[in-house]
């Protein structure tokens, strides 16, 4: 387990609680593993009806740590990575997921969310996906589950143009269930994941099965992945994440593609 990844199991409820909140709650290959590790403990463990995920301070996730991105990149990462596994639990669990999202949900902090079936926003909630900004590509079936619910030409917008998009436009597009005042979000999400523990856990399997296409979704996971592990060693990636590192903005107009 992470030192960065609080799970706690209460009253039928998986509760993961992001803690790194000094880095904007950035998403290391150490918490993904943790985070991939409670989700598949979730499908086999009799204890476990729904799984709740949190965060502490002002922001859900910045989305993957850079400075990991930049160490992929140049193959000074060592180990396995873990993201991948944590993705495929997402797109393959039969448990319900629900989501409490306050401030900034950037990159994997929203495309998560694609996966969650019921999704609560702080009214300071700004959701992005600016991978193309990081000359990256969509991941987590993004690239599948975005347009399919919102629209491609909203959807391109967030991936090409790094558009934010704020609480109210989240819910008004089908992105998210309701907005509520930052300091009533823990406690409405808590009350939805244990309204949901309630029910029969039997049918509620079985509908989510219903409505998602778990096969469809993991063979998207791997297309991108190899995209995106491709992208990441490119000159742009480089300069994206150098820029990040620098603290300027990045200048690709030099670089061919
Ligand atoms: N990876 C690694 N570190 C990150 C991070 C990330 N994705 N996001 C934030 N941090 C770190 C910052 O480097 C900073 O560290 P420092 O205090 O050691 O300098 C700390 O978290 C606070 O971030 P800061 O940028 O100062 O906060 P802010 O409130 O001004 O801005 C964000 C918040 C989320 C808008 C901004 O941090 C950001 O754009 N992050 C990158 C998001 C991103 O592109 N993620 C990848 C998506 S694919």
């Amino acid at each position: 387990m992470s030192q960065h990844v609080k799970s706690e199991v209460d009253a039928g409820i998986l509760t993961l609680t992001l803690t790194r909140q000094e880095k904007k709650n950035s998403l290391t290959n150490d918490m993904y593993g943790a985070l991939a590790d409670a989700l598949e403990q979730a499908e086999t463990d009799p204890a476990i009806r729904v799984v709740l995920f949190q965060a502490e301070g002002d922001s859900f996730t910045a989305g993957n740590d850079i400075g990991e991105f930049a160490a992929q990149a140049t193959g000074a990462f060592k180990g396995e990575l873990q993201v991948i596994r944590f993705l495929h639990a997402l797109a393959r669990a039969t448990r319900p997921l629900v989501a409490a999202v306050q401030g900034r949900a950037v990159g994997v902090g929203t495309t998560m969310l694609l996966h969650c079936d019921l999704v609560l926003l702080a009214e300071d909630a700004l959701l992005s996906t600016p991978f193309v900004n990081l000359a990256l590509v969509p991941e987590a079936a993004s690239s599948l589950l975005l347009p399919a619910r919102i629209g491609h030409v909203r959807a391109y917008a967030m991936f090409a143009l790094g558009e934010t998009i704020d609480a109210g436009s989240a819910v008004a597009w089908g992105l998210a269930n309701h907005a509520v005042p930052a300091n009533a979000l823990r406690a409405k999400a808590r009350q939805t994941a244990e309204q949901l523990a309630r029910q029969p856990l039997g049918a509620l399997v079985t509908t989510k099965q219903l409505m998602r296409d778990a096969a469809t979704l993991s063979a998207r996971i791997d297309e991108e992945s190899a995209h995106f592990h491709e992208r990441l060693r490119t000159a742009e990636a480089r300069e994206a994440f150098t820029a990040f590192a620098e603290r300027r903005p990045p200048v690709f107009s030099k670089l061919a593609g």
